[in-house]
């Protein structure tokens, strides 16, 4: 399963962009809000940190759907064409989503917490469907189910929309929805540390460290080859 950063915190998208295989960054007004200032120069940071090839997902504010063609469009021309429009799933949304895709435009469906939902986003044309595991984990339903439910329906019909799942609040979830059959994940800052995270794995390499150090010393494996070689 691909993974995603789920930010706008240019730190953060400097430091898993360097260290970890993210495949991109999505956004969303909230997100967004959490950084503040200038969020067009926000979002020209944020592809410049990326570079052209991963995907950049920008949420579209405007709520008509002229009005949201036209914000989609001059948010590919801005940000290039691996952006890819979020669009609240919705009667507008749908309209929205088979509009840009028969255009050749990426969509993300977002906000979505039902099997249904997702069916109708993928038959109106969308890229990808992000369903939001943790806010029905929240509400007593089942978030990893859902994106199960999802596979089994985009694979009986053959559908080419890919699953993003979003909103995790555990590490856990993530490693759920990959086994439920998500193509893709997006996961915050805080997720994405936990994701690789074990004590067990720090006590390991301790052990290598100390163990090495009794038997050579501090001497690395490069110097011994590089004095071989002299
Ligand atoms: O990508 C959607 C996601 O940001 C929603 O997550 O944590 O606000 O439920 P959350």
């Amino acid at each position: 399963m691909k993974i995603l950063l789920d930010t706008a915190n240019l730190e953060d998208i400097k430091y898993f962009n360097t260290y970890y295989p993210i495949e991109g960054v999505t956004t969303n007004p909230t997100i967004l809000s959490a950084e503040g200032g200038d969020v067009i120069a926000l979002l020209m940071q944020i592809r410049e940190i990326i570079g052209k090839d991963k995907e950049l997902h920008v949420q579209v504010t405007e709520e008509d759907f002229d009005r949201i063609m036209l914000e989609a469009k001059a948010l590919v021309s801005l940000l290039g064409n691996n952006t890819v429009i979020k669009v609240p799933v919705g009667d507008v949304g749908l309209k929205v989503t088979k509009a840009l895709s028969s255009e050749g435009y990426k969509v993300t469906v977002t906000a979505i917490l039902t099997g249904a939902q997702a069916m109708l986003a993928s038959n109106a044309g969308a890229t990808y469907v992000a369903p939001y595991v943790s806010r029905l984990e929240n509400i007593c339903d089942d978030g990893v189910r859902c994106v199960k439910d999802i596979a089994k329906i985009f694979e009986v019909s053959k559908s080419n929309t890919k699953i993003l799942a979003a909103s995790f609040k555990t590490a856990r979830e993530v490693l759920d929805v990959a086994i439920e059959g998500a193509q893709c994940a997006t996961v915050s800052s805080s997720v994405m540390h936990r994701l690789l995270a074990h004590t067990t794995t720090d006590t390991s390499i301790e052990g290598f460290k100390k163990d090495w150090l009794g038997a050579f010393g501090n001497t690395t494996l490069l110097e011994l080859i590089n004095l071989r070689n002299k």
